[in-house]
């Protein structure tokens, strides 16, 4: 499959895909991971490349499978493959600095949630081109959460109500993104959470199910399953 012709073109998606896996158990790079007997990362390019808006894909690879990582990726669409950091945060700078100016609106996007769907990529990206600095894809929280001390005491029960799991892609007015990372002195997990740190705000969209992070063996086995159902729905 190739990249379809952009509806609007004005999208960079950067893809950090250089972690480790550590906690999916021995074997390579997360990213490289079999599902369905291919890679986690192509089936997360394939998905990417097929939103409308996208113009451009860039992967931050394990430094040692950057060679590797662009010849599995050409036979999937045009994608630039440049070398990830120690931390996730370096390997979204590498990859931004790989993204031209000219786009407008930048989608920062987990290798590992290989089964977003289009629709999210494309909710996020409209939500930025309507006007919003930094958007995430969030789902309500199902489980009650307690806040706990390091001897296992409970100290109290968090309102669910106001808590969102948040997931990738988050999206950004490139400009602010790269403000965002300028800035960042300390460690993220999320973007987001840089750009908070800027005194921006940040909106939040509908996130999928199916946009799931394969972190644990048990993960793999759900998307497995999840690859067997109808075509994407969210
Ligand atoms: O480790 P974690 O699951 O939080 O990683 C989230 C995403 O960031 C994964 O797609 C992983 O490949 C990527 N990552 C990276 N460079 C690192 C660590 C993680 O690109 N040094």
């Amino acid at each position: 499959m190739t990249a379809q012709p952009s509806a609007r073109g004005d999208v960079a998606v950067v893809v950090p895909a250089a972690g480790a896996g550590v906690r999916l158990g021995p074997g390579g790079p997360k990213a490289l991971r079999l599902l369905d007997g291919e890679p986690l990362l192509v089936h997360a390019i394939r998905r990417i490349a097929a939103s409308p808006s996208v113009a451009m894909i860039v992967v931050a690879a394990p430094p040692p499978d950057v060679d590797a990582v662009r010849t599995l990726l050409a036979q999937i669409a045009p994608v630039t493959v440049v070398a990830g950091g120690a931390e996730r945060q370096e390997s979204v700078a590498a990859a931004l600095a790989a993204v031209p100016p000219a786009l407008p609106i930048v989608l920062v996007h987990d290798a590992a949630r290989c089964l977003t769907p289009v629709a999210v990529f494309e909710r996020v990206a409209a939500a930025v081109r309507d006007g919003a600095d930094a958007v995430i894809p969030v789902l309500p929280v199902v489980d009650t959460i307690k806040e706990v001390s390091a001897e296992g005491t409970v100290l109290g029960t968090v309102d669910r109500a106001v808590l969102r799991a948040v997931q990738t892609p988050q999206g950004f007015r490139a400009d602010v993104l790269r403000a965002a990372h300028a800035a960042a002195a300390d460690s993220h997990t999320d973007d987001a959470g840089a750009v908070e740190k800027l005194g921006r705000s940040v909106h939040c969209v509908p996130g999928s199910d199916l946009a799931l992070k394969i972190t644990r063996p048990i993960d793999l086995a759900v998307a497995a399953h999840l690859l067997t159902l109808p075509p994407e729905q969210s």
